[in-house]
């Protein structure tokens, strides 16, 4: 059993929990992810390493399904079953020049941590956050402290800029030279977002979140199509070149069990 130290709610349905994990912690790197089973019989989620500190890794999540509700459910000193990690190939960090990581939603929770790596390799870094308002921002302090510069996004205009992230994206790129881009964020924001950077080739990583079960390459459910090849996010990712990936066919298998998440969802709610 993992013990959950801290669990705090940041916004409507986003939680933060920091998990008792050495085993994640000794070895995690920017970009990797773990998988979480709350009890023996539950579904294993695929969760990103958003920070580590000392023994404990922080994972920030959206309670959208059964696993998601009955992970934020645990109350701080309670315990999940199983942890495993870190899995996936990290970030691909080294010196680039000038680097701009673009967050959105929850997806933000992996940008400090990526940040952070790009920064200690020499990078001058540029975060850009998107969410729907002011509400569902997270993380802004943290990721102000890290970046040479920050901007804000928000759907309603509730803070920063009225509109979104992709709209940010390109007025840096207008702005100064950009060498390599960062974009974690919900499939349709990363689509739309990484069209900013096609044109002018520059490259642009994404995190792909497709269903998984095992993470380690051999149930076959996380398989991507990458520059027309089939890939498993789980072990060839989860980061792949933006420009390569076809996103309609991620969105297509993100919807498989949708009905199926929907019933387990309200069985367990009852
Ligand atoms: Fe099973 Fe990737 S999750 S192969």
């Amino acid at each position: 059993m993992y013990i959950i130290e801290k669990s705090l709610k940041l916004s409507e349905n986003v939680y933060e929990i920091w998990v008792n994990a050495p085993h994640v912690t000794r070895n995690a790197k920017a970009g990797q992810f773990v998988i979480i089973r709350t009890d023996e019989t539950g579904e294993r989620i695929p969760l990103t390493i958003s920070k580590i500190s000392g023994d404990l890794v922080r994972i920030i999540f959206m309670a959208v399904g059964k696993t998601t509700h009955a992970l934020a459910a645990v109350p701080a000193g309670g315990a999940i079953s199983d942890i495993a990690g870190p899995l996936g190939c990290p970030s691909e960090i080294k010196k680039y020049g000038t680097c701009v990581l673009v967050g959105g939603g929850v997806g933000i929770a992996s940008t400090p941590v990526i940040a952070q790596a790009l920064k200690d390799a020499g990078n001058r870094v540029i975060g850009i956050l998107g969410a729907r308002n002011a509400d569902f921002l997270i993380l802004e302090d943290e990721m102000a402290e890290i970046c040479d510069k920050l901007l804000i996004a928000t759907d309603d205009g509730s803070k920063g800029h009225h509109g979104f992230a992709a709209d940010l994206l390109k007025q840096v790129i207008g702005e100064e030279k950009v060498d390599a881009v960062w974009i974690i964020g919900p499939t349709i924001m990363m689509k739309v977002t990484s069209n900013v950077t096609r044109e002018q080739g520059i490259k642009t990583f994404v995190s792909l979140n497709p269903i998984m079960v095992d993470g380690t390459g051999m149930c076959g459910s996380c398989r991507c199509v990458v520059d027309g090849k089939t890939k498993f996010a789980c072990v060839d990712g989860p980061e792949f070149d933006a420009h390569q990936v076809d996103f309609d066919n991620l969105m297509q298998r993100q919807r498989y069990y949708m009905e199926h998440e929907k019933e387990a969802l309200a069985l367990w709610k009852e």
